[in-house]
Formats: C-alpha cells, sequence, structure tokens
C-alpha cells in the first residue's frame, strides 16, 4: 500500500514586497534580484499577521479539494522552522486551528526541504501502515529571520505556506520513492540561531542581526545544484524510472539559477521545469508545495505524469520525492 497526493492547497501573507519597495531603503536594485536570482516580489508577513493562521487555510484549501473534512485526517505532519513557540509544534497549532484533535501532529525541521522530508516520513508512515490519510504541510516566514540591513540575505526570502493531502492507496500511482540527505559539517553556510526577537518588515523592532540568517550564498550555491542533481537521479534510479521520462520537476526555488543549472545537469529541457520564484522567492519549507499547487493548478501535471520533487536546505539537508500523478 503506497501513498498518492490527492489534492494540494496554497496561502500566503497578504503583503507583497516588490523588488522596487526594497530598492527604496536598501542598496540593491531590480535588475541585480532579477538576474543574479530571479526574484521581482515576495509576501511578507505583517505584524500581528499569523504564519499558523496562513498554514491553517492552505490546509484547509486541500482538505477542501479532496473532499474530505479535518476530522477525516489521521495525521499531521508539517515542515518547517518557522514556528513562534519553541513548543508546541506548528503541527499541534494547525491541529487545533483545523479542529483535528486527537491525532499525532509533528513537525520535521529541515529548513528548505521541509516539505520534501515531511512527504517521505509521510509516505513511510503510510507505508508501514500507521495512518491512512495525512496532512502534509511546509510552512515558513524567513522574512522575519533576516537582517534588513544585509542586502545579501534579506532580498531573497519570502514566506508563505503550501499543503497535500496523501491518502493510502494501493496500485502504481503516488509516492514512488523518496531519499533524505544531510551534511551536518556544512552547517555554516546556511544556519540562524533560535533566540532572538522575531521583526516583521513593517514593524520597529529589528532582529539582531547576530541573530539574523546567516548565508555563504556562492558556496551553498555550488553544494545545492550538485546536491539536488545526485539526488533526482538516485531517487528515479531507485524508483526505475529513467530521468528522461520525468515529465516535471517541481524543486525548491531558491535562485532561477539554481533551479535552471540541476535541469541542464540533469538533461531535462527547462519546460519540464516549474518556476514561480519570480512572485515568491525563497519560501523555504513551503517553496515546494505552493510550486506543486500552482503546477497542478495551471494543468502542468496531468495524471500519470512522473513529477520530481527536489530540495536542498540549511543543515545542509537535502532531497527528492518521485511521484507518479
Ligand atoms: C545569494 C546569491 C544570489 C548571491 O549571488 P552571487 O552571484 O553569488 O553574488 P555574490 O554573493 O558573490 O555577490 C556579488 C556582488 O553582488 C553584491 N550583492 C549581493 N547582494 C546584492 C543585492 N541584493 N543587491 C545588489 N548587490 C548585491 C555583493 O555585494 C557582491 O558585490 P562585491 O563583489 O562588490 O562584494 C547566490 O549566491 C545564491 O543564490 N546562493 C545560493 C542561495 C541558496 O541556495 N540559498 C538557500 C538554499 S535553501
Amino acid at each position: 500500500m503506497g501513498s498518492r497526493i490527492v489534492a494540494t492547497g496554497r496561502a500566503l501573507p497578504r503583503t507583497a514586497v516588490s523588488n522596487q519597495d526594497l530598492e527604496r531603503f536598501m542598496d540593491t536594485s531590480d535588475e541585480w534580484i532579477r538576474t543574479r536570482t530571479g526574484i521581482g516580489c515576495r509576501y511578507t508577513l505583517r505584524s500581528g499577521e499569523s504564519l499558523a493562521e496562513i498554514a491553517t487555510q492552505a490546509s484547509r484549501s486541500a482538505l477542501e479539494r479532496a473532499g474530505m473534512k479535518a476530522g477525516d485526517l489521521d495525521a499531521i505532519i508539517v515542515g518547517t522552522v518557522s514556528s513562534e513557540y519553541t513548543f508546541p509544534s506548528f503541527a499541534c497549532q494547525i491541529q487545533t486551528q483545523l479542529g483535528a484533535d486527537f491525532i499525532p501532529a509533528f513537525d520535521v525541521a529541515a529548513a528548505c526541504s521541509g516539505f520534501v522530508y515531511a512527504l517521505s516520513v509521510a509516505d513511510s508512515s503510510m507505508r508501514a501502515g500507521d495512518f491512512r490519510r495525512v496532512l502534509v504541510v511546509g510552512a515558513d516566514a524567513l522574512s522575519t529571520f533576516v537582517d534588513w540591513t544585509d542586502r545579501r540575505t534579506a532580498v531573497l526570502f519570502g514566506d508563505g505556506a503550501g499543503a497535500a493531502v496523501l491518502v493510502s492507496e494501493p496500485g502504481n500511482r503516488g509516492v514512488l520513492g523518496s531519499l533524505l540527505r544531510a551534511s551536518g559539517k556544512h552547517w555554516d553556510l546556511l544556519s540562524c540561531r533560535a533566540p532572538g526577537v522575531r521583526g516583521t518588515l513593517d514593524s520597529e523592532v529589528r532582529r539582531d542581526a547576530d541573530d539574523a540568517i546567516k548565508m555563504k550564498g556562492p558556496e551553498l550555491f555550488k553544494i545545492a545544484v550538485k546536491s539536488m542533481e545526485e539526488v533526482s537521479r538516485q531517487v528515479a534510479e531507485r524508483a526505475g524510472v529513467k530521468i528522461e521520462d520525468v515529465n516535471l520537476v517541481v524543486g525548491h526555488q531558491a535562485n532561477r539559477r539554481i533551479i535552471s543549472a540541476v535541469a541542464e545537469r540533469l538533461g531535462l529541457p527547462q519546460e519540464k521545469v516549474f518556476i514561480n520564484i519570480d512572485r515568491y522567492g525563497n519560501t523555504s519549507a513551503a517553496s515546494v508545495p505552493i510550486a506543486l499547487d500552482e503546477a497542478v493548478e495551471q494543468g502542468r501535471i496531468r495524471e500519470g505524469d512522473l513529477v520530481m520533487l527536489n530540495a536542498c536546505g540549511g543543515g545542509l539537508t537535502w532531497g527528492a520525492n518521485l511521484l507518479r500523478w
């Protein structure tokens, strides 16, 4: 018995922040951001706005499309590093807001690989027979962790949430396989200390620069390309699938050049790659499920298609899931 994504959903904060908006207070330019990253705009939380509510909205939308109620779920697994609380978990907050009391709910902390990790955990638990219907969410608000005076990182991140409903199913469709990897020795390529205040762009409160996201962009770039290529090849090989038969890659949206380089190294044409970084920036664990939801909505994924999800993020962590839609 395997698992299949039967519906997806997404939700974003209300405020869109364009590159031109950033130009007003930062030494940067729309031209630099677009050419170096592919980002044109991102959504950021405002003070008073709650990421848990946004993630609940994405979850409700996925449940509605699945024709299910929160009470039908057996578990909630959330990829996130943005919970406002060390405990309770973000998953417990979503569980309460959905009204799905008593079912297990827990977080998976793998930064930008959070959704790929959470989907793999959900699929394995379902194969083991533990759960039959699982809500998998990716939600992050890294804009609240950046130092808004550091142009090297502040322009990259956006906030949001994406969700998928998985159902146990026999047959050939669904998650064909997942592969997860991590390399803690590279922790300092992308990191953020847990303590410290969270500052939204509109608030007076600013996160201390020492506690803000630290990133070694150029080194990370190279590892991200290599690791996502390798893990995608390996997951396809294990599933007995030729990489050229993959219909669409829905990868983590960290940088348009990374996404294109991974596709090129895999020998896949650009039309087999889904890109929406221009409108959302890097939404961390939310990026893959938001992109998946848009790809489905736009008709880029049809029944029977082979879909590769891949991601790389702080940890370092990386991984891939191969799906037969
Ligand atoms: C962050 C990233 C876009 C930077 O692009 P890059 O081409 O490597 O740029 P560099 O960091 O080498 O900086 C090049 C120049 O642009 C400048 N620059 C950096 N950010 C800038 C900005 N927002 N606006 C204008 N100029 C900027 C730098 O100061 C530097 O100028 P200098 O040479 O005079 O010091 C790129 O390295 C990247 O995407 N890395 C991977 C990020 C990633 O994967 N993150 C998440 C994984 S989950």
